[in-house]
């Protein structure tokens, strides 16, 4: 097949010719490229592992922006800096697939969703999913999380060490099951809430096999079990018009009149619950730790909730915490929750003077781009006025801040993802101050994602 006729393969998403093109076509052959292959079988997860600003910081002084990676699943290209964000992000020609990037992750987990669909056929589900993101459905998302969360932060253990990254964790599975799939937090629920939490784990078994007892084996599982939930339910989400995303979806019409189908529908809201829950639980953890150890920013953005000072709150009310925003911008530049992301170039392209092939998995980094010293004034230091308006220092180059990515596929939860969290620190700040030990360290791993590895103990006093 030509790279002309995988990309009609992409937009129609026909994923199993896709899948075939791509064991058939997969380019190995990176040796003319600059770095090394690591460990034998391995290569660099390990070092990716224990530390994934560590590897590339090392191989951007050995190699420049530019350089080879190597795992068990994959072998391609790390490319750094704006200017490689902004290539793959624009992806003019559409030279650049996501399915051939995404699907190593995702396959039987998280089949068919936006994020790993391309060019045409993505546009027009992307159309449709963005009207269940529009401001009236998120102020309808808001009121259902005020009680949810204000609730949700009642009564915890105050003057001792608190893992707060689990506490967070639960907490957001039980506002998504209200939230996206419109279901009250229950016993019945507990099995969902494990069924997605096994699909998560599945993402990242770096084997994949279908062997009993592996996470791998574990998540397609799990997928059955959200997908069993989706059937038996979607008759009375189609009868009903609810406030949840799973009631939302159920009841979109694109202009020409055109709906989701069952499937499609179940595909869509399970990779939701995916793409919000651990992202935000990421961005909440690094938000909190940051505020413990700044407690000057603290107290502004408890100044912000203090002036607000009501029991439940709505969008204009969220909009007034300008200080809050300026924080989880900060949190989100210092801590991004996705580290790297991929894609697959479909033609041969050019990047610092080197021919990448064609059939490469590329990745680009969040995480290398918020800490480069050309880019930001003293990226190690958390200094959220770095995004006020006199200096707005993530204006400089469009693709220097790319928490959220950038292009077609840029987060479709950008907005809710600020409403949640405002709305998560407005309740739990309102009745807690948080605090760190003296020396304590934000101690982190960046791959999958970027989570606390000590669920992040803190200590809580009350306000
Ligand atoms: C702080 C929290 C979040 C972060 C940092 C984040 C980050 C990202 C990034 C980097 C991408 C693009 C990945 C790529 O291009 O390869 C993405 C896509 C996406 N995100 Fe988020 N996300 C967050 C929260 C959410 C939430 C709350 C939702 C839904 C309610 C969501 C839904 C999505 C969806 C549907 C896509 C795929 C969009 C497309 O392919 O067109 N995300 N997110």
């Amino acid at each position: 097949m030509s790279n002309e006729a995988i990309s009609e393969v992409l937009a129609r998403h026909d994923t199993r010719a896709a899948r075939e093109f791509f064991n058939a076509n997969r380019n190995r052959d990176l040796q003319h490229l600059p770095g090394d292959w690591g460990w034998p079988v391995l290569g660099h997860v390990p070092a990716v592992l224990r530390d994934a600003h560590g590897f590339m910081n090392r191989q951007y002084a050995r190699y420049g922006k530019l350089f080879v990676f190597n795992s068990p699943l994959n072998r391609g290209v790390m490319m750094l800096g704006p200017e490689a964000n902004e290539l793959l992000f624009k992806n003019e020609g559409n030279r650049f697939s996501n399915f051939l990037a995404w699907d190593i992750t995702f396959r039987n987990i998280f089949d068919n969703n936006v994020l790993e669909m391309d060019f045409s056929g993505h546009k027009s589900h992307r159309k449709m999913l963005q009207l269940a993101f529009k401001r009236p459905a998120i102020e309808g998302h808001i009121a259902l999380m005020n009680p949810l969360l204000q609730a949700g932060v009642a009564g915890l253990p105050l003057a001792s060490e608190f893992r707060m990254m689990p506490f967070i964790k639960r907490l957001l599975l039980n506002v998504g099951a209200e939230v996206f799939l419109g279901e009250k937090v229950s016993e019945a629920t507990e099995h969902l809430n494990q069924a997605f939490v096994d699909m998560v784990s599945a993402t990242a078994d770096p084997f994949k096999r279908r062997i009993p007892f592996t996470p791998y084996y574990k998540g397609i599982a799990g997928r059955r079990a959200l997908t069993d939930f989706i059937r038996e339910n979607i008759d009375k989400k189609r009868a009903l018009a609810g406030r949840d995303l799973f009631s939302q979806l159920c009841h979109l019409r694109d202009d020409d009149g055109s709906q989701f189908s069952d499937e499609e529908i179940g595909d869509h809201v399970i990779f939701v619950l995916f793409a919000a829950h651990d992202t935000t639980t990421s961005a909440l953890s690094s938000v909190l730790f940051s505020l413990a150890d700044n407690p000057g920013w603290q107290d502004a953005v408890y100044e912000e909730i203090r002036r607000i000072g009501k029991e439940e709150i709505d969008h204009d009310d969220l909009d007034t915490m300008s200080d809050t925003s300026l924080v989880l911008q900060e949190a989100l530049r210092m801590y991004p929750p996705l580290s790297l992301m991929p894609r697959y170039a479909l033609h041969e392209f050019e990047f610092e003077g080197h021919r990448i092939p064609a059939n490469t998995t590329c990745a680009i980094s969040p995480l290398f781009t918020h800490y480069m010293e050309e880019h930001w004034s003293h990226p190690q230091q958390f200094d959220p006025l770095r995004f006020a308006p006199e200096r707005a220092e993530e204006k400089q180059h469009f693709f220097q801040y790319i928490p959220f990515g950038g292009g077609a596929h840029k987060c479709l939860g950008l907005h809710f993802a600020q409403v949640q969290g405002k709305l998560f620190l407005y309740h739990f700040l309102r009745r807690y101050r948080v605090t760190k030990q003296p020396g304590q360290v934000f101690k982190y791993n960046n791959v999958p994602l970027t989570f606390p590895t000590n669920g992040l103990p803190l200590t809580l006093t009350a306000r």
